[in-house]
């Protein structure tokens, strides 16, 4: 299945497994690599001083090329924009949502290094490209993590009219009807990000996923602003309805906890932690509740995800996984959306011979 993005990606097939915090960690990388797609490593959540090494563990662990998500928030960017420059033979692509500036992105493209920024709306995609985008992926609101609020099949035709490099279609996708549906509407591929969380190579526990698969009901996985002050899809539990339920002066109160927290699992000073807190404020996309709250994320994402409290931590995940019923490896999961997708393109394509056949 070869498409543009299999061409630039140098992958087989044209899937791309997201980043994760605490989740597309190098051995999910490898596997999603190993079985024909293509992964990026979720650097934002690397401590600072691991990078190098988990960059390393893919390496070994796998033959294709990969890819590394990052932020310009995160306490270690300059640590993981190094490593991946230093890592250019083997990382073929960056993605990246609140981005680098274009001089930072100059310094990939030099590298070779394609960039491949996630967008959530019409504009964000149009600034992307200026700033040098090479590879566009646009995630519809249903999808999980951060989110915008205009669905993968509005949003995408939106972006493909609007730009002129590869995009890549993401947000609800997870089987080979998916694709096709992505590959007719002219996108270059599809990128997955729950889907993926939802595999045997993924990293949580196994009781952790259960919950996933239990969720029937697309509509229990909703949008909320009460964790960082910016719109992120959660399974919907008795934390959400917590936060959601506090005060402002408490959510500042906790926020500032999270935020301390934060800063000394990182190693951070107070000046640091200062100093990070004022590029976010200063930031386009940033209020200063969001720059207040941004600290409550990874603290109650890892109490769900990593440490299994799927009442008192936090779930993020895509309205699809209300579609998906088992866990499966990443090789049957990419080879069934392969050939899925084949079908569902011949069965299409018998369509149109018909058609031909009737008009003689
Ligand atoms: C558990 C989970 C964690 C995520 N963490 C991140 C992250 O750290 N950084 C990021 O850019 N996106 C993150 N996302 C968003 C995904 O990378 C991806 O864009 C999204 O899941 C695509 O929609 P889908 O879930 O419908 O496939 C996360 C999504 C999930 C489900």
């Amino acid at each position: 299945m070869q498409t543009e993005l299999t061409r630039l990606l140098g992958c087989r097939v044209p899937v791309v497994q997201t980043a994760m915090g605490w989740v597309a960690e190098p051995p999910l990388v490898a596997a999603t690599t190993r079985a024909g797609g293509f992964g990026f490593l979720a650097g934002a959540s690397i401590p600072p001083g691991e990078v190098d090494a988990q960059i390393t563990q893919v390496e070994n662990t796998c033959d294709g090329k990969f890819g590394v998500n990052f932020h310009m928030f995160q306490p270690n960017a300059d640590e993981i924009i190094a490593a991946i420059l230093a890592h250019a033979d083997r990382i073929r692509a960056v993605s990246y949502g609140r981005g680098p500036d274009a001089a930072t992105i100059g310094r990939f493209k030099d590298a070779g290094i394609l960039c491949m920024p996630t967008v959530g709306a019409l504009k964000h995609a149009v600034k992307a490209v200026e700033l040098g985008a090479d590879i566009i992926t646009v995630q519809g609101g249903e999808g999980g993590g951060h989110t915008g609020s205009v669905p993968t099949s509005l949003l995408l035709p939106q972006v493909l009219d609007a730009v002129d490099v590869p995009v890549v279609a993401a947000g609800g996708f997870h089987d080979g009807r998916g694709l096709a549906a992505a590959l007719a509407w002219g996108a270059q591929g599809i990128a997955m990000g729950t889907r993926f969380l939802l595999t045997t190579d993924s990293p949580v526990a196994r009781d952790t996923l259960e919950t996933y698969l239990k969720t029937g009901d697309p509509s229990v996985i909703r949008v909320t602003k009460a964790v960082d002050g910016l719109p992120q899809r959660f399974i919907e539990n008795a934390e959400v309805r917590r936060l959601e339920g506090m005060t402002g002066v408490k959510r500042f109160v906790a926020s500032i906890r999270h935020g301390l927290a934060y800063g000394r699992a990182n190693a951070m000073s107070y000046a640091d932690m200062a100093s990070l807190a004022w590029r976010a404020a200063r930031s386009d996309d940033s209020s200063f509740a969001a720059t207040v709250m941004a600290p409550n994320l990874p603290t109650l994402v890892v109490k769900g995800l990593v440490e299994g409290d799927t009442k008192e931590g936090l779930l993020p995940s895509g309205q699809v996984a209300a579609l998906i019923g088992e866990l499966q490896s990443c090789e049957a999961l990419i080879s069934g959306i392969e050939a899925d997708a084949l079908a569902r393109i011949s069965a299409m394509t018998s369509l149109t011979h018909n058609k031909e056949a009737a008009h003689g």
